[in-house]
């Protein structure tokens, strides 16, 4: 019956809660795929600070190598407590990041029916729209350094880089992607032109002549901060929004808080480039506190798994696991917060299971 070609997935738990969602997210692939045909192979990568505290090796040699066999990668989360912050984020996450040259992150906000949502008065039909992060460039780079470190006359700079290169390529797949989204094909670029007076400039130009190709898409500017109004405010304003790589961070916890929580939020870190590695993870982070206490809410890294497949070109499959999630978010889940769910983390992933 299988006509789909077989999916290689690398598993990153990660640390903390990671793992434990990340193998719900596969407990859902393999049920999907096996309900579809499509031949599947995972296989997990330690990679995370236990192993670097152990070892001192974050990315061990080879690693990248691996990664580069497989279709795509699932990732749990980033983040230890023994482990300065930095250190992981940077060698871990950001180096896959950069390394794979993922230069979109792309975060649906979608509130799925049955689902809280802080804001009054809103529902699945004002909050369903989509943030295109950049995700290369701009006070990510690591550039900087510090002058007279730790003396009263210490400077400190952290330089956000932007590249015609590196900005023309995300919004050009940004206006590809909304007149694929055929919503109301609005892309609204966010970012702080007022003030950034260069490398928003950058931004801002290279989106008005990019505009010009995509005539049947209505282009839309907001400022950074005005956005987050808007956004709690009106959020039925926005269909899709490109951004800089910082706000973009920033501007997704927000959106994220508004679909449901960290539960559900999921995204892609894309290179659509063919033959690209692209990688997927839900976008809470590790909650040491919760660790091993199979209590977390598993879906938004099964939300990511269905993401992945989306992006592979398994859309039957990637909506099955929607719905799925939906049909198993209104009946069995009773709130999206950890250990709030009236179900275990291993629970909610074999309920999802069965259900797809
Ligand atoms: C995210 C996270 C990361 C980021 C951190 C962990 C480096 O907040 O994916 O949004 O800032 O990109
Ligand atoms: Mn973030």
């Amino acid at each position: 019956m299988s006509q789909s070609k077989k999916l290689k997935v690398a598993v990153i738990g990660g640390d903390g809660t990671g793992p434990e969602v990340a193998a719900e997210g596969v407990k859902v692939l393999e049920a999907v795929c096996s309900a579809e045909g499509i031949p599947l192979e995972t296989r997990d990568f330690d990679f995370g600070g236990d192993r670097y505290l152990r070892t001192g090796e974050i990315v061990p040699p080879g690693a990248l190598e691996d990664l580069a066999g497989f279709d795509a990668v699932l990732l749990g989360a980033i983040g230890h407590p023994d482990v300065a912050p930095g250190i992981l984020e940077r060698g871990l996450l950001l180096t896959l990041r950069f390394h794979f040259d993922q230069y979109i992150n792309l975060r649906p906000v979608k509130l799925f029916p049955g689902v809280q949502t802080p804001l009054k008065d809103k529902g699945p039909s004002e909050i369903d729209f989509v943030v295109v992060r950049e995700n290369t460039e701009d006070l990510y780079t690591g550039v900087g350094g510090f002058l007279k470190k730790g003396t009263p006359d210490e400077v400190a700079t952290q330089t956000a880089i932007y590249t015609r290169k590196g900005c023309e390529r995300c919004i050009r797949w940004a206006f590809d992607y909304t007149r694929k989204r055929n919503k109301t094909k609005k892309l609204t670029l966010v970012a702080k032109t007022n003030v950034l007076i260069f490398g928003h400039d950058l931004w801002w130009r290279t989106f008005q002549e990019v505009a010009r190709e995509y005539p049947d898409i209505t282009p839309d500017y907001n400022h950074v901060d005005a956005c987050c109004m808007w956004m709690v405010k009106n959020p039925e304003f926005y269909d899709v929004i490109v951004t800089t790589n910082m706000f973009g961070d920033i501007i997704t916890d927000l959106a994220g808080i508004l679909q449901g929580g960290m539960g559900v939020a999921a995204g892609g870190n894309i290179n659509p480039e063919p033959g690209g590695t692209s990688m997927f993870e839900p976008m809470g982070g590790s909650a040491p506190k919760y660790t091993g206490q199979n209590v977390i809410n598993p879906i938004a890294a099964i939300n990511a798994a269905g993401m992945m497949l989306d992006f592979l070109g398994e859309a039957k499959a990637g909506a099955a696991v929607e719905n799925a999630v939906v049909k198993i978010i209104n009946t069995k889940i009773k709130s999206l917060a950890a250990g709030k769910m009236g179900q275990g983390t291993r629970q909610v992933g074999d309920l999802v299971a069965a259900a797809v």
